[in-house]
């Protein structure tokens, strides 16, 4: 019996998060619920990698024998430096959040803007085309949003962020790109914010980790708005001051899980059900 366990774990695929810190993720849960229910024969787990010691902590994994690996923070930067190929959402991103061994290939993909993209338009119901966008921020998180919400062809798109110059050499890089799309992009500080509405607006800043209030006038959000912080687990400053305008408001752990189902469909090839999974994440 116990020789038959043994044999069954080692025949199984395994999977892993690669961060520092690492012991709060959640993937772990989410990839074996996503398993479970598509009757996957697979593992996933939590890796520390040393911050000076990436490259290794991969290379190692994959001499193991690992399939593929979700990379988190601070290793997105690296993750994509050590790709040997690159699918275009990741290269317009910048950075992996999912890489894929394949016949001594590191394949490096970017799974964050699907998620965001997938969790406003199949989970709350709200197409992305024609809508007024409001994207705050012009870090890590902003670049791997702005192409897939470009995508979703809204009508117009504003970026705002603390660091004007951050935000229009995110912008700029459009271009680069060759990205041709027909919404309006467009760059605005914070101040200059006062009397336009949007339909949705997207935090992508990391003020929710130092509970710093965004100097964003609340008349932005339109009625129905939906205001969407890509952080989850808190209530944020911005997610209260949505509230106090009266939109709708949302966390970031729909896109948590749908990034995973993202990466999970191309391990597996399989798309897993996410609504359930995000219940049981948020019932935690
Ligand atoms: P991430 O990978 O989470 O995007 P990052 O690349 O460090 O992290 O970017 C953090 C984002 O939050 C940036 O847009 C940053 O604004 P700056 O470009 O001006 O630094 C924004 N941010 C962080 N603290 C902020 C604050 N107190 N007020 C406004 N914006 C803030």
């Amino acid at each position: 019996m116990v020789y038959k366990q043994m044999e069954s774990s080692v025949s199984k695929d395994r999977y892993a998060v690669v961060g520092n810190p690492i012991s709060h993720s959640k993937s772990p849960l989410i990839h074996e619920a996503f398993a479970k229910q598509t009757q996957q024969n697979m593992s996933y787990e939590r890796v520390l990698a040393p911050l000076d010691g990436f490259d290794a902590t991969v290379k190692d994994l994959i001499a193991q024998g690992y399939k593929g690996v979700n990379i988190t923070v601070p290793f997105k930067f690296e993750a994509f430096q050590l790709s040997n190929e690159l699918t275009e959402r990741a290269r317009n991103a910048g950075a992996v959040n999912t890489l894929i061994f394949r016949d001594k290939a590191i394949i490096g993909d970017n799974t964050d803007g699907a998620g965001l993209v997938r969790d406003i338009e199949q989970n709350l119901h709200i197409p992305i085309q024609g809508k007024r966008i409001l994207l705050i921020g012009a870090g890590g998180a902003a670049e791997g949003v702005l192409q897939p919400i470009l995508a979703g062809m809204p009508a117009t798109l504003v970026v705002t962020n603390r660091t004007l110059d951050k935000a229009m050499a995110m912008i700029s890089k459009l271009e680069k790109h060759g990205g041709s799309h027909q919404t309006t992009v467009s760059v605005c500080a914070f101040e200059d914010l006062h009397g336009q509405v949007f339909d949705i607006v997207i935090n992508a800043t990391s003020t929710g980790l130092s509970d710093m209030t965004l100097p964003i006038p609340i008349t932005i959000f339109s009625e129905n708005c939906v205001a969407y912080d890509m952080m989850y687990g808190k209530e944020t400053p911005f997610m209260a001051q949505a509230r106090v305008a009266g939109a709708q408001v949302v966390d970031g752990l729909g896109m948590l899980v749908e990034q995973a189902a993202e990466a999970f469909y191309l391990w597996r090839g399989v798309r897993p059900e996410t609504k359930s999974v995000m219940a049981m994440v948020r019932a935690l």
